[in-house]
């Protein structure tokens, strides 16, 4: 039998106590599946009084995690208190420079520091593993690393913010604005410290930056991500959209382009058929389609606590096992520096727009989306007020630039106000 691995945890919010609570429960299980056991020397957390429900008194206590990264009896050090430096840094970079392998649930850290951790973990033979960053319980790392790793990979999509879907979802289940759902969110203890993470759209940017980087073998690069929030989505929207056979989702997408590397988080529609769009609450969902296997589709909870514990342990399980990936799937020396995409491909757009009545004013707007090379595909007039009328429509693929030169040379005296313009996102 080997000897025992040992885990030092620091952090215990909702993640680590699910982390110690499984490794206290399922320990034989463990042993029988990694062939040694799986142990907690020590643990740090910023109150060592609070009650977590979970015994902590046999394990040692470290007040400082950088303390509890150096020490002599921990083999692998379990980062689970976030942010994207200070102490959650400090600590993943004294581990390493100590010979500790490395498991993090941190997104943000890996998504800005990811390149110089992976190179100083794998110059010293150490691995990092971060299954719980990307999408909690979903072994999307895992299927990207070893299940697809025979693929070339054309495309990645994601809902990776269950906050955000629930806000979508509920708008139109409960026909509520966008701040009433925000607000119940936050009642419901969803959003994280920073609300702007979640809505956005930044949290699900730092779990897209680093599929791209496993995808295509490219160096994370998270400013890369075309990133926009969902706080200007209205229950007007969701409901037009729905009405097209649409729904809105904060979508990420990456993929590699004869222009670029293309990442993009922002509100994209969907068809309301395809697995995407019959997404609801916070669940999340990611989409690989590879040269080989076609598209694959992975669905489960993105966050709580038995989820993403079991997410971080697939990476300490791994370890135990003696399973050693590099941090992106290859070696962080041999990822390339992708070139990012200025534009996103051409793609259907939806457009919504306040006509005045009168008339002539469809053939003005349908002039000037022809003048700008937009084609028209599908088009709805609601029935009009007093003296104007909401008109959808769906557009055939067109560049973002065509249209946005469309919608800045609409007729003032024809269309009211801004038209709101949301691309659709091609999904099978
Ligand atoms: N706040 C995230 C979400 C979970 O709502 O999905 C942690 O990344």
């Amino acid at each position: 039998m080997s000897e025992p691995l040992r885990l030092g945890i620091a952090g215990l919010g909702t993640v680590g106590v699910g982390v110690v609570r499984i490794i206290r429960q399922q320990a034989a299980l463990l042993q029988a599946r990694t062939g040694r056991e799986v142990v907690i020397t020590a643990v740090s957390a910023r109150s060592k009084d609070k009650d977590r429900g979970v015994a902590l008194s046999d394990y040692a206590w470290e007040n400082d995690p950088v303390a509890l990264a150096k020490r002599n009896d921990v083999d692998v050090f379990v980062e689970l208190m976030g942010g994207d430096a200070g102490p959650a840094k400090d600590a993943t970079e004294a581990a390493l420079a100590t010979g500790k392998d490395v498991v993090t649930a941190n997104k943000a850290m890996l998504a800005i520091h990811g390149q110089a951790l992976a190179e100083t973990a794998e110059a010293a033979g150490l691995v990092i593993g971060y299954e719980a960053a990307v999408a909690g319980g979903i072994p999307v790392m895992k299927a990207l690393t070893e299940g697809l790793a025979g693929n070339e990979i054309t495309r990645v999509m994601g809902v990776m913010n269950g906050t955000c879907n629930y806000i979508l979802t509920q708008m139109q289940a409960t026909r509520q604005g966008y701040n009433a759902l925000f607000a119940e969110a936050d009642k419901l203890g969803y959003l994280e410290a920073d609300p702007n993470l979640d809505v956005g759209g930044i949290d699900a940017g730092h779990k897209l930056a680093l599929l791209s980087s496993v995808a295509f073998g490219t160096v994370v690069d998270f400013d890369a991500v075309e990133l926009e929030g969902i706080q200007n989505i209205t229950l007007e929207d969701i409901d037009a959209a729905h009405d097209m056979g649409f729904r809105i989702k904060l979508l990420g997408v990456a993929q590699k382009t004869g222009r670029g590397l293309e990442q993009r988080m922002s509100p994209c529609l969907v068809p309301s058929n395809s697995p995407l769009g019959q997404l609801e609450g916070g669940t999340n969902m990611v989409v690989i389609e590879g040269d080989a296997v076609g598209q694959i589709v992975l669905r489960g909870a993105g966050a709580g606590e038995g989820p993403t514990a079991s997410a971080v342990l697939s990476d300490i399980v791994d370890i135990a096992r003696g399973v050693r990936l590099p941090t992106f799937g290859q070696p962080a020396n041999t990822l390339t520096k992708a070139r990012a995409a200025k534009a996103a491909v051409p793609a259907p757009y939806y457009i919504r727009m306040q006509l005045v009545d009168k008339p002539g004013a469809l053939a003005k707007v349908a002039a000037v989306l022809g003048d700008a090379g937009v084609s028209i595909n599908r088009m709805r007039q609601y029935d009009h007020d007093d003296t104007s009328a909401p008109v959808l429509i769906v557009t055939h693929k067109t560049s973002r630039t065509a249209l946005d030169e469309a919608l800045a040379n609409m007729d003032a005296s024809v269309v009211l106000g801004a038209p709101v313009a949301i691309r659709i996102e091609t999904v099978d």
